[in-house]
């Protein structure tokens, strides 16, 4: 799939060649992670790509070194930990998978602690060196961290909500896969919008908007809903403490990205789900929450409503939001 995309790239990468902005620098901050190399290497095949910066506290020279052998045209550098600033001159989009993984038993709010101030430093450097880059956030907890993004840019007077993302793209591959294996059909004819945040029950897959997800009911769809909404539950058990996914979240961080670029680059009509900031449920204190995202060459270009829920979508819906809100105010009071 992602080769097609790949391709898919390549072509609107030359219809869209007359665009100003193909010059594009990408930074990955944490690329020396579980995450960060792969993704790096799946960026560096990516032809909107024409720089890529690559920045860890520990071994992103190492991996630049090796990704840069890749015969496609971008320039790979690597920038070790006293070289951030250089490492985000002139990016136009930074992608942050830095932070420590869950282990098992730990649910994605107990890295809280160790990654809020790890993700509030690097915007605060975003901010300062590199105030119109596009964030895609995967660091955990993505609820959070996205408005702890938010809130150190707004310190800082550089805020701009269209150019924030949480990347929760994983959960809507996570979708796709699993309805495909249910369905007997390829994913990529069982996409399924997947809304809210990215945690447990936040997570809310809205089945029945889908044609093979529709019909589904009573335990089969009790047992989907739950495998999406703790598909990330079953890698870190799996790997027994060596971490949670990165294979297919680096998939699914250079899907996204390759999203963005394509959209930057003036490929119209690019609608995925993201976490941003949004005004669906902003009356009731909730301002950041991911539906389709429309995105266009300044970033979110519409905000998609949730459209027609189910009734069993509704109670999904019901139980997102207050651990939604709290997860968002946590982030907030951080910062603030
Ligand atoms: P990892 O430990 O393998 O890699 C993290 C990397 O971040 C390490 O190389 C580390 O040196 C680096 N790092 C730490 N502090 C840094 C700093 N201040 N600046 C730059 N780099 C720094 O972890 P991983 O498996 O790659 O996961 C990374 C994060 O992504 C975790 O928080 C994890 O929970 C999250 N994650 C999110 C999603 C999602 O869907 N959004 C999916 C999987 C994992
Ligand atoms: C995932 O969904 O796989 C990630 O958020 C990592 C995790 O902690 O589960």
């Amino acid at each position: 799939m992602l080769a097609r995309s790949a391709l898919r790239s390549v072509s609107n990468a030359r219809a869209f060649s007359s665009s100003a902005s193909r010059q594009t620098k990408v930074a990955v901050l944490g690329a020396g992670g579980g995450i960060g190399q792969p993704l790096s290497l799946l960026l560096k095949t990516n032809p909107l790509v024409t720089e890529l910066s690559l920045y860890d506290i520990r071994g992103a020279p190492g991996v630049a070194a090796d990704v840069s052998h890749v015969d496609t045209h971008s320039e790979v550098t690597g920038y070790p930990a006293d070289k951030l600033d250089e490492a985000l001159d002139g990016v136009k989009v930074v992608v942050i998978p830095a932070g420590v993984p869950r282990k098992p038993g730990m649910t994605r709010d107990d890295l809280f602690n160790t990654n809020a101030s790890i993700v509030r430093d690097l915007a605060s450097a975003v901010g300062r060196v590199a105030p119109e880059a596009h964030i895609l956030v995967i660091s955990n907890p993505v609820n959070s961290t996205v408005p702890i993004v938010a809130a150190t840019l707004e310190k800082l007077g550089v805020y701009d909500p269209k150019r924030v993302f949480g990347v929760t793209t994983l959960d809507v591959v996570r979708a796709a896969r699993f309805l495909g294996g249910i369905a007997d059909v390829n994913p990529s004819e069982a996409v399924v919008p997947v809304v809210g945040g990215h945690s447990g029950p936040t997570i809310v897959p809205l089945l029945s908007q889908t044609a093979k997800g529709k019909g589904i009911t009573g335990e089969v769809y009790d047992k989907l809903v739950h495998r999406i909404q703790f598909g990330g539950d079953e890698v870190v058990k799996a790997k027994d403490g060596a971490g949670s996914a990165t294979l297919s979240m680096a998939y699914a961080g250079a899907k996204f990205t390759d999203a963005l670029l394509r959209a930057l680059n003036g490929e119209k009509g690019v609608t995925t789900p993201t976490f941003v900031k949004s005004p669906l449920f902003a009356d009731q204190g909730i301002d950041f929450f991911s539906s389709l995202v429309e995105l266009g060459p300044n970033g979110v270009e519409k905000i998609h409503p949730l459209g027609s829920l189910s009734a069993s979508e509704e109670k999904l819906l019901e139980a997102c939001l207050p651990e939604l809100k709290k997860n968002i105010e946590k982030g907030k009071a951080f910062v603030a």
